[in-house]
């Protein structure tokens, strides 16, 4: 069966990476982008979430960003990110490099997590750098849309989240391609596989031999390169993985 398959692959890992997308939070509650009653099914990204959209109409961002908030920011993890946490824990992965902003894998317990698009815990002011708590910002958006730097008096609040247009975090992208390169299993977790750079990580672990683990709801361009592919929820796949790795 394919999960015995990928147990047994993890259980001989010694420099495992996961990398995870929206998925591994949609039992968080938070919606995902693509895919079944995914974000951009009703808002255009282009329009919304890149940099260009952002600094022309930054209330558009941040009307969405007020309506997506709450299930964020009241967000916990699932045990699928409790079950990342701990095959770290148990050696079987070195870490965690993620797509998504929502902080869940640090929440579980993971310790190296790579964060592809940034965090979208804080909110920088793009005048004078002044960075604030997302969950403080939330609480004024009813009054003050967009929202204003409280520091340098009413420069733009940005989250420190990566919006299409902007360039990736370059330490974040290397030390990314650095682990997959030296990864000698690779196991992709709840992602559409169809953004770059990000879809490029799980393609580097692949080119240097690590086997591929694709653990998603539906099927992505990158089930053909897997040596195991499981469609099903990371909320249930996940604990099942590290339950057999804890029994072996
Ligand atoms: N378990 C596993 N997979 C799931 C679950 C679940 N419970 N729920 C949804 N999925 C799958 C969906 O089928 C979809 O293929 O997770 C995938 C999520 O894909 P996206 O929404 O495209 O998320 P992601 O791959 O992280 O997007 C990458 O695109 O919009 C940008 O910056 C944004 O980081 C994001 C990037
Ligand atoms: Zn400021």
């Amino acid at each position: 069966m394919t999960i015995e398959r990928a147990s047994e692959l993890l259980a001989s890992a010694r420099t495992g990476l996961a990398m995870t997308g929206a998925g591994v939070s949609a039992e968080s509650g938070i919606p995902t982008f693509r895919g079944e009653g995914g974000l951009w099914s009703r808002y255009d990204p282009v329009k919304v979430a890149s940099i260009d959209s952002f600094l022309e109409d930054p209330a558009g961002y941040w009307r969405v960003a007020r309506e997506r908030g709450p299930a964020v920011l009241a967000a916990r993890p699932n045990p699928g990110h409790i079950a990342l946490a701990a095959l770290e824990k148990a050696g079987r992965l070195v870490g965690v490099v993620t797509q998504n902003t929502d902080g869940l894998h640090q929440d579980a317990g993971s310790r190296r997590v790579v964060e592809l698009h940034g965090s979208g815990r804080a909110v920088q002011c793009l005048d004078c750098g002044t960075r604030e708590r997302r969950s403080e910002v939330q609480a004024r958006l009813d009054v003050e849309m967009p929202p204003r730097c409280r520091a340098c008096g009413g420069a733009l609040l940005k989250p420190t989240v990566v919006l299409f247009g902007e360039p990736m975090p370059i330490p974040a992208v290397e030390e990314a391609f650095t682990l997959a390169k030296a990864a000698d299993v690779m196991l992709v977790v709840g992602s559409s596989l169809v953004v770059y750079p990000a879809a490029q990580v799980p393609l580097k672990a692949v080119e240097a031999g690590a086997a591929l683990i694709v653990v998603n709801a539906e099927p992505t361009p990158f089930d053909r390169l897997a040596t195991v592919v499981i469609h099903g929820r990371s909320g249930e796949v996940l604990p099942q993985l590290a339950a057999l790795l804890s029994a072996a």
